[in-house]
């Protein structure tokens, strides 16, 4: 890989692709984004000229079939991404894919699978796993700061869609509106459930969860009306992970608070670290830590060497973090494929553990994982 740039085909030139995907591919010299593909053709080419793309297209199947790309990237709709996915990779393909890959862990088992055999990586857009805060606190839990980890709690919450005029998207609107859709839990939920997983070193045994619908009719973007949408826009769960910490977790877009709205704690024998990514007074995240010894909790400085290039606390969450995703990736296709974190096998066990919070609301019970294949 040395002395050529990774070439990258971007597919989907929506917001999220505006606001972190293409700033974080232009951000690292080592790669170049060849094209950018959106089936409303004006997208892909509105995208092109503002990112200095050199060539925009429509049919994604003729940019995964390219020879020559290195990585594709997905950033479509929900519901697309398995489908893209695999034939990415199928095709030979590093991919970045948005979450989920599919929303039946067994689907996104098999995307990592298939990943494995043709020797290729993954990466999944779990963006606040790669928050400077969350990764020094990371580092830190590696050199024995907090000891054994006894309780993670994890937040991600926001007022989004609060405003039910604010038109919703990522929904079936042709869904049974007598059962309750899973909606924040998927969206919110997998970042911080593959947070909790990866800080205190252990999967879940086991979680008993809870999901509501607290405003009942809201605008959907797909219609342009307002209408009766039973999806969750709250939920809550517990874990017991299987080492023996316990965990609570609680997501919502309807909760009032700044962008991102994620908050992970972990406390355990030897200290506690409190890791809030919310954009607040210009400062886009906050690390804080207490020992026995001196148990007033006290704000830390994140080392420089957790930025991306150029950045600072002051940039927006959307590119600062995404900046990192994609220079980690670059890392790892660049060292060869030993190191491949966030990927599509963490991607199945996050979805697993949404499919069994589901069950568990429905079925109001504890569930045991791993869930029967
Ligand atoms: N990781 C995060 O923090 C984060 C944040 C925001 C959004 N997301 C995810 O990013 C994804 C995209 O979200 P968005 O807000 O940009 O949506 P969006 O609707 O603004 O953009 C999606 C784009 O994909 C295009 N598209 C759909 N099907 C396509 C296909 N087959 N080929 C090519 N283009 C196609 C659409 O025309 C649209 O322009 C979603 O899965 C969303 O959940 C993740």
């Amino acid at each position: 890989m040395t002395g050529r740039k990774l070439r990258v085909g971007v597919i989907g030139a929506g917001a999220w692709a505006a606001f972190a995907h293409i700033p974080g591919w232009k951000r690292d010299p080592r790669c170049e984004v060849v094209t950018v593909c959106d089936v409303i053709p004006d997208r892909g080419e509105e995208a092109a000229a503002r990112f200095e793309i050199k060539e925009a297209a429509r049919d994604w199947q003729a940019v995964v079939s390219r020879a020559d790309l290195d990585i594709i990237d997905v950033v479509t709709p929900s519901s697309t991404h398995h489908e893209l996915a695999l034939a990415a990779l199928a095709a030979g393909k590093h991919v970045l894919c948005e979450k989920p890959v599919a929303y039946d862990f067994r689907d996104t088992w098999s995307a990592a699978a298939l990943a494995k055999r043709n020797g290729l990586l993954t990466k999944l857009g779990f963006t606040f796993r790669y928050t400077p805060g969350v990764q020094y606190a990371k580092s830190l839990i590696e050199e024995g700061f907090v000891g054994e980890p006894f309780f993670f709690n994890g937040y991600e919450q926001n007022s989004q869609w609060l405003d039910p005029n604010t038109p919703l998207r990522q929904v079936d609107h042709t869904a049974d509106q007598s059962m309750l859709q899973t909606s924040s839990l998927e969206g919110y939920g997998a970042p911080i459930i593959d947070i909790g997983m990866w800080w205190t070193g252990a999967q879940y045994a086991r979680c008993v969860g809870t999901m509501r619908n607290f405003i009942p009719e809201r605008v959907v973007r797909a219609t342009g009306r307002m209408m009766r949408m039973n999806i969750d826009d709250g939920d809550i769960h517990l874990v017991e992970y299987t080492n023996g910490a316990l965990g609570s977790i609680q997501t919502s877009f309807v909760t009032v608070g700044n962008y991102p709205g994620v908050e992970a704690r972990i406390y355990g024998s030897k200290g506690a670290i409190i890791c809030r990514a919310v954009e607040e007074f210009g400062v886009a995240e906050t690390i804080k830590v207490a020992t026995p010894d001196a148990v007033e909790f006290k704000q830390i400085e994140i080392p420089a060497r957790f930025y991306p290039a150029g950045g600072t606390p002051r940039e927006s969450w959307r590119s600062l973090f995404y900046a990192n995703l994609i220079r980690d990736f670059i890392d790892e296709i660049t060292a060869g494929g030993g190191r491949n974190q966030g990927n599509f096998e963490d991607g199945a066990r996050v979805q697993e553990v949404i499919n069994a919070v589901e069950r568990s609301h429905h079925e109001r019970r504890w569930v045991d994982l791993p869930l029967p294949r």
